[in-house]
């Protein structure tokens, strides 16, 4: 601003112009977009546009994953996988790092730890439960490896700026990086995950891209030097930010192309871009077990949500240090909260399978996991619009009411679609705690005990170690499943619920959306089942539960003791 506006006419006052951001450009032109909106959604959509919308996850990849650095062998992955079965705690994937590789060489299995791998993904399979193994963007040195002599002799490795190959060390000690900014290296690394190059790979193996910012332990700022030369000579330093999100690509060209095309992968990456979106999954990286970066996973994967990167998460009870059981509780509740739920932990840290603290951990811990399991419809459903109009599945406040300013600022609380607020605890030994309900004309009803509150007030809610404070917006459908099962392909056995929840007027709305789950054939064959409930109520009623036979598409009512009011009308 020049001008003071409320300056006399004619006369010019010194007022600096405020500079909250500024930008540097190392390497070139900056391409700058401005987005119009005007609305929150708008702007999701646009940016979508210009990016891409997030990818279709399958459905197994929405349930609880079990990771840690390292299970040790075959024996222990399928003791995991039993105490999960015998605990009533329903998961889907199991996670393997670096250690069951040989030597850290990816696409290899340590012949001693693992050396039945197909047989242990088999074993897996019969109970719908799959293997994520990690691959890095280093390769270890070794002439006696072929993987490593033809990566070299197909020139796929990033160069020095003398015109050698770059060499710098990781996990394996010294090693290469594979050029993914090329699309020869992109195909050749995508060939690699074919069932025949992959030897022990089956097709219910996925993949966690890691360490690919890229990171050199003897690199300058840990990565790589900003003049190393990549495919067509551009510096490092014009690539570096790229640089995963083009590993992520190869990766997600090869799993696609494992199936023919037919099947959607799911592949995590630690690095990413704009429009990484695309790919799968990304996570913050390695986090510490205190109360602190529980708390900091909710802004920080919230911001990821409104920059695209909505299938995000944050590992669940610290990867660095041991949670003592009371976090680890509050963080299986946040985590099953968050789009992408996987408990990590690192090497040096204690064994903590969900079961080893005791009745009353591992039954609060059950209880999160198996409500993010029955609510897995709405999460879909909530996926499925971020595929097609971009929004994110988890919103800050000020997303779904922007006309209250004082909304902006609230991080610890934010919605889950636009019908559940949730306020996951982040304190320790806390008996109460105080949830921000908007809006002066919105009831919000407490999914835990029914109760139902007015908006526009602090709600000071008492709570115990198993209170997951979760408050369904009046005017909403949401729609779960009656039961969990074991995992999510056990999930389809048990009938829909609906849950709704009526607006002062008496009305509520709500989607669910089905497929297969793991195919594209929504995509290309158009086979999906996409239903809008619309209810119009002549008397409060708050909720009533409903059978709905995806396969034939018929919907029927169930628990009629609930008297359902006859002027209900369900569009579907
Ligand atoms: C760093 C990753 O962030 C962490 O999740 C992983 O366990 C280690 N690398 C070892 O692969």
């Amino acid at each position: 601003m020049e001008q003071g506006e409320d300056e006399p006419p004619g006369k010019k006052s010194k007022i600096s112009p405020q500079t909250d951001v500024r930008w540097i450009s190392e390497s070139g032109t900056i391409d700058c977009f401005i987005l119009l909106g005007p609305t929150a959604a708008q702007v999701f959509s646009q940016y979508a546009q210009l990016t891409g919308y997030q990818a279709l996850p399958p459905l197994f990849s929405l349930g609880y994953h079990q990771c840690r650095w390292n299970y040790e062998d075959e024996a222990d992955v399928k003791a995991v996988d039993a105490g999960f079965d015998l605990h009533g705690i329903p998961y889907d994937v199991i996670w393997l790092d670096i250690e069951h590789t040989n030597g850290k060489r990816y696409f290899t299995w340590d012949s001693e730890l693992f050396p039945n791998p197909g047989e242990l993904q088999h074993h897996l399979q019969k109970k719908n439960r799959k293997l994520v193994v990690i691959s890095d963007p280093h390769i270890k040195i070794d002439p006696d490896w072929p993987l490593y002599c033809e990566v070299k002799e197909g020139g796929h490795f990033v160069k020095n700026r003398e015109g050698a190959v770059y060499e710098g060390t990781c996990w394996p000690g010294e090693s290469c990086y594979l050029d993914f900014s090329s699309s020869k290296t992109r195909s050749w690394y995508a060939r690699q995950f074919s069932l025949s190059k992959y030897e022990g790979s089956t097709e219910s193996l996925f993949v966690w891209n890691d360490m690919n910012e890229p990171s050199v332990f003897n690199g300058p700022e840990q990565t790589m030097p900003k003049d190393a030369v990549h495919h067509g000579g551009w510096e490092h330093r014009e690539l570096h930010n790229l640089y995963g999100f083009y590993q992520h690509m190869a990766t997600f060209e090869g799993l696609l192309t494992r199936s023919g095309g037919t099947e959607r992968p799911f592949i995590l990456s630690r690095s990413f871009f704009a429009g990484s979106q695309r790919l799968g999954a990304i996570w913050t990286g390695d986090n510490v077990a205190t109360w602190e970066y529980l708390k900091i996973s909710i802004p920080m994967l919230l911001s990821l949500s409104l920059t695209g990167i909505q299938f995000c998460g944050a590992d669940v009870g610290g990867f660095v240090q041991d949670p003592d059981p009371e976090l680890l509780v509050r963080w299986y509740q946040a985590g099953a909260l968050q789009p992408f739920f996987r408990g990590h932990s690192a090497k040096m840290t204690k064994r903590r399978e969900p079961w080893l603290f005791g009745d009353d951990v591992t039954s609060a811990i059950r209880s999160a996991v198996q409500d993010r399991y029955r609510l897995l419809p709405y999460w879909y459903t909530l996926f499925h619009q971020a595929h097609t109009s971009a929004l994110p599945p988890i919103r800050p406040l000020w997303v779904e009411f922007p006309n209250d300013t004082s909304m902006f600022a609230v991080e610890n609380q934010y919605m889950i679609g636009g019908a559940l607020l949730v306020c996951p605890v982040t304190d320790p030994e806390v008996t109460e705690v105080k949830v921000l309900l908007p809006g002066s004309d919105v009831l919000w009803y407490d999914t835990n005990t029914a109760a139902v509150h007015k908006g526009a007030r602090t709600l000071d809610l008492p709570v115990t170690l198993n209170t997951v404070p979760v408050f369904q917006r009046g005017g909403t459908v949401v729609p779960r499943r009656a039961g969990c099962g074991s995992s999510t392909a056990d999930l389809q056995q048990h009938p829909f619920t609906l849950t709704v929840a009526l607006d002062s007027k008496g009305n509520a709305d709500g989607l669910l959306y089905l497929d297969d789950g793991h195919s594209f054939s929504y995509r290309d064959q158009m086979q999906f089942c996409l239903r809008r409930f619309t209810m119009r109520a002549g008397a409060p009623k708050t909720a009533v539960t409903f059978e709905f036979d995806a396969k034939r598409g018929v919907l029927t009512l169930t628990g009629l003791d609930l008297e359902i009011h006859k002027d209900w009308e369900i569009v579907i």
